[in-house]
């Protein structure tokens, strides 16, 4: 008994002293570990390939372009009208409030809509009378729906027609009945500080997507045109006009091009000659243009005219 374990231990040692017997004895083992190893890899191919974390999509297109607008007209109001909270502006404000404010400020204004539940500091609770930033005056109320109360994420809504805007104010202050009554000197300060005597007229406005698209035809048509005057400019001949064209001018490309543009529709026949006196090489005509007498321009726009009437019809 003794003996055979000795025997071991000398066994032991003699296998580390020779790392090929001990590499006999224990290929087998590897081999499994490296054969489960292997299965484990093939097994979980298609997740190790996986990133753990998802890359971010970078969108490369513009969303946010200019919003379709008519132009607006909003007229002016009158401080003393507007600030009282008559049953229209009353009625209006809660569909407004409704719309705009209740999922943050709660249907009751109680400061607890569904999604200002994450928000810190949570939405105002308007039946109370503590911790206004600026204020429960129309006045106060007013700046904060023009300006909004960023950091906090109270939304400005400087967007809305000032009547929507004093709507809501009077709606707003339905929620409790000791909202303070703005004095004259406020209610002056607020109508001069946004100036609601005035109104405001905005022009319309395209997105800028269209714009461009309107741009492109507008210059694929003008490139058309362009290209059938200078077609009848090369034709044309035996007229006296047609006798003055080819002495002054120098460019065909370019006289075609000005008597596509708006310019030679719009102007007549002394502003085009203006025009052309001003710069004769950028219109394709040579500097001796200038000293055209008037008989001679008569015959030159007159040809040119009818040149442009001919594509037209
Ligand atoms: C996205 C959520 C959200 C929406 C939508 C929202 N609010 Fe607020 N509002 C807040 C938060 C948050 C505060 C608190 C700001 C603070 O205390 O810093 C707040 C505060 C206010 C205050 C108190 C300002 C003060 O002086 O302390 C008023 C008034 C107000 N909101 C009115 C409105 C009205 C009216 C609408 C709709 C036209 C509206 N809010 C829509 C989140 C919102």
């Amino acid at each position: 008994m003794q003996n055979s374990k000795i025997k071991e231990e000398l066994d032991f040692k003699d296998l580390l002293k020779n790392p090929i017997r001990l590499f006999g004895y224990t290929y087998f083992y590897v081999f499994v570990i490296l054969l489960g190893l292997g299965i484990y890899y093939v097994h979980n191919l298609t997740d190790m390939t996986k990133n753990k974390v998802m890359p971010t999509i970078i969108s490369t297109t513009i969303e946010n372009d200019l919003p379709m607008m008519q132009p607006s007209n909003i007229p002016p109001v009158d401080i003393s009208t507007i600030s009282v909270p008559t049953p229209e502006l009353l009625e209006k404000g809660k569909i407004l409030y409704k719309n705009n404010c209740a999922s943050c400020h709660g249907d009751e204004g109680k400061g607890d809509g569904a999604a200002g539940s994450v928000m810190n500091p949570k939405p105002k609770n308007f039946s109370e009378n503590t911790g206004w930033i600026n204020g429960r005056k129309i006045s106060e109320l007013y700046k904060t729906l023009d300006e909004g109360i960023l950091k906090s994420g109270m939304p400005s809504y400087n967007y809305l027609p000032v009547e929507d805007r004093f709507s809501l104010i009077h709606y707003v202050r339905t929620f409790a009945q000791d909202f303070p009554k703005d004095s004259d000197f406020d209610l002056q300060l607020l109508n001069s500080t946004y100036k609601l005597a005035e109104g405001k007229t905005t022009s319309a406005q395209i997105p800028v997507k269209v714009a461009e698209r309107i741009v492109l035809e507008e210059n694929k048509t003008r490139l058309k045109e362009s290209a059938q005057l200078l077609e009848l400019l090369n034709k044309m001949s035996t007229t006296t006009g047609n006798e003055v064209f080819e002495r002054v001018c120098v460019d065909k490309n370019l006289t075609a091009g000005l008597l596509s543009s708006n310019l030679f529709k719009q102007k007549n026949k002394s502003e085009i000659f203006q025009i052309i006196v001003s710069s004769p090489l950028n219109y394709g005509f040579s500097p001796k243009f200038i000293l055209l007498n008037s008989n001679d321009w008569d015959a030159l726009y007159n040809y040119l005219n009818k040149l442009t009437e001919q594509k037209n019809g």
